[in-house]
């Protein structure tokens, strides 16, 4: 059956951008019902909407009212998503307003509904604003927050639309989920950590890993998608910024640690899905490091770096925190993959423990994952070859299951 998405576009200066938001839905067979507003019109013309949709568009409920449209659409929709949502969309919905078909529209829906704001930065964190985005949460409605860098003219600041990709995969991940589940995290503030750290040598070399940071970057569009508030702290990652998450860059791992224990102290929970590098040089060169005519190979003297997971582990800034590391294993004469996640959960401290079997070199770059999830209590979920977005989802459940026990 093909799925009903309801896009509603109010009127700012980002709506162009809910056109190419409105394509990704119908390329990909959805049936797009475009509702905008009077003011989106401004912006965007009745034209583009009606021939980018293939139906005729109206703002009011005075058209066409023998298919009582302010009902139908609503009542019908498996989601609505209004992108951009505006300061004045966001009051008149928190307030339950029904003064064009839009309102209507989120009056009748029953399906989740997500809301996209785009607006300057001081309208977004205005009281007034807050406020209405705390009830329009607190009604189940997914409300991702704004991203971060230029504005409408040359300021920049947080309240730029999230790209439409990663609006269009937030919504995938909404609709997968279905109307009764797909909020479960509201209200959970979680860090997720992302990709490689590098260790620098000398201003241009340094040692790194094969981390492509996508497992990660699945968590933390999955959790968005249920409705967490999400900071993502990425090393050394070249993705697109999921929409709604929060993302602190950084290259090595005492950067990383700083990033993840600083963003802990009042995290619901924290997933280490990150490779740090587990050594750094004893001394990073200034200048580049040359040859030697003698054909010899400069020494590089190691050492340890912080072990970030177990620290968080221990020191557990918030009594009742979910922490959830990885582990990437092959197995060895000491032990089979299990063996070794089994120890490693007990040595870090963690809650749970992702391990996936890396003989092979299997799961860097690639979109598929398989792993054992491993709980501090005893207990193991195994979750087969399937997506790194399925796995996100898996762990976010038995995050979710500790963090409600
Ligand atoms: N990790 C960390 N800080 C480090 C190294 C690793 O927080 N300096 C985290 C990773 O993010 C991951 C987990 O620890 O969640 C497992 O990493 P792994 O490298 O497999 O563990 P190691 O402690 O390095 O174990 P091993 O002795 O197998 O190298």
């Amino acid at each position: 059956m093909t799925t009903r998405v309801v896009l509603g576009v109010s009127g700012g200066i980002a709506a162009y951008k809910a056109c190419e938001l409105l394509r990704r839905f119908t390329e990909s067979g959805h049936d797009v019902t475009v509702v905008p507003t009077a003011a989106a019109l401004e912006f965007v013309g009745a034209p583009t909407w009606a021939a980018l949709s293939g139906k005729p568009v109206a703002t009011d409920v005075w058209t066409g009212v023998h298919a009582v449209p302010h009902v139908q659409i609503g009542q019908q929709a498996d989601v609505v998503v209004v992108a951009p949502a505006t300061a004045d969309l966001l009051a008149r919905a928190a307030h339950g307003l029904a003064d064009d078909l839009l309102t209507n529209t989120l009056l009748t829906a029953r399906c989740p509904v997500v809301f996209a704001p785009a607006m300057h930065t001081e309208m977004w964190e205005h009281p007034a604003t807050q406020a209405n985005v705390a009830t329009l949460r607190q009604r189940g409605a997914v409300v991702i927050e704004p991203a971060e860098g230029r504005l409408t003219g040359a300021d920049t600041g947080k309240g730029r639309l999230p790209e439409p990709a990663e609006i269009f995969e937030l919504v995938r991940g909404v609709l997968e989920r279905g109307a009764q589940t797909h909020a479960d995290l509201a209200g959970l503030k979680v860090v997720v950590s992302a990709g490689g750290t590098r260790e620098y040598l000398d201003p241009v070399r340094f040692l790194g890993n094969r981390s492509s940071g996508l497992q990660g970057y699945a968590l933390a569009r999955a959790a968005a998608s249920r409705g967490a508030h999400v900071t993502l702290v990425s090393a050394n990652v070249s993705l697109p910024d999921p929409a709604g998450v929060g993302v602190v860059r950084v290259e090595t791992t005492a950067q990383l640690r700083e990033a993840v224990v600083s963003a802990t102290a009042n995290a619901d929970a924290v997933v280490m899905a990150a490779a740090p590098a587990d050594f750094r040089p004893t001394a990073v060169s200034d200048a580049k490091i040359k040859k030697a005519d003698d054909g010899s190979a400069p020494p590089i003297e190691l050492e340890q770096n912080p072990d970030i997971l177990a620290e968080i582990s221990h020191d557990r800034a918030r009594p009742g925190a979910v922490v959830v590391g990885f582990a990437a294993e092959t197995g060895d004469h000491t032990g089979s993959v299990l063996d070794l996640g089994r120890a490693k959960l007990a040595r870090k401290g963690c809650d749970l423990l992702v391990v996936n079997d890396v003989s092979g070199g299997a799961v860097f770059g690639s979109d598929d994952n398989e792993a054992v999830i491993l709980a501090a209590d005893g207990a193991a979920v195994e979750v087969p070859r399937g997506s790194k977005t399925v796995l996100a989802h898996v762990i976010w459940d038995e995050v979710l299951r500790r963090f409600a026990g």
